[in-house]
């Protein structure tokens, strides 16, 4: 080997570890972000309140956020949903109670309780199956018109109230509050 050989040798290798190198402060920095959104104290700071801009929500569909590392429905209902969702008899629930954290919590589950405006529009829920935490799926799914669980077949209705399957809770309503005509504020 010359020795231009040789200096293009290690040159080499000590490209391939700076390579390794960066490689691995990469790693560090991946595993520190993971840890720190692991720590629940930074999560509830970052996170406790914020403010979701539902200007592009049109009538009949749902933008779904990310809220303390819950998904959350935001649904801008249609006639046909509300209507629906008003014509239940309150008797006729597996879970008769509101579940609205704007509420005392223990209203019964009319439509009207289940929603943000009086007019009925926008039904904000923790898009979470009360059985084991799936996420439902939306866009009038399910038997009810509504969600639909797959895991255990639950099916809840266009207020997002448990009507058939295993879930013992309609969905959970969170904190939440209109700023404005076109911003939600969620916490
Ligand atoms: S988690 Fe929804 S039915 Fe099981």
């Amino acid at each position: 080997m010359t020795h231009a050989e040789e200096h293009e040798g290690t040159r080499r290798d000590f490209l391939f570890y700076a390579t390794a190198g960066a490689g691995a402060v990469a790693t560090g920095a991946a595993a520190w972000t993971l840890i720190n959104q692991m720590n629940p104290s930074a999560d509830v700071q970052a996170l406790s309140s914020i403010m979701v801009d539902i200007s592009g929500v049109d009538t009949g569909t749902q933008l779904t956020v990310k809220w303390l590392g819950k998904p959350v429905f935001i649904r801008r209902r249609s006639p046909e949903e509300i209507e629906a969702g008003r014509a239940v008899d309150v008797s006729d629930l597996i879970d008769p109670v509101a579940q609205n954290a704007n509420l005392t919590g223990q209203e019964p589950a009319t439509d009207e309780n289940r929603t943000l405006d009086e007019a009925g529009e926008w039904l904000v829920q923790i898009g979470v199956c009360t059985h084991l935490g799936c996420v439902p799926i939306g866009d009038g799914a399910g038997d009810f018109g509504g969600w639909f669980c797959p895991c255990h077949g639950s099916h809840y209705d266009t207020a997002g109230r448990i009507r058939r399957g295993p879930a013992p809770r309609n969905m959970d309503i969170p904190v939440a509050s209109f700023v404005d005509d076109s911003t939600l504020q969620l916490g």
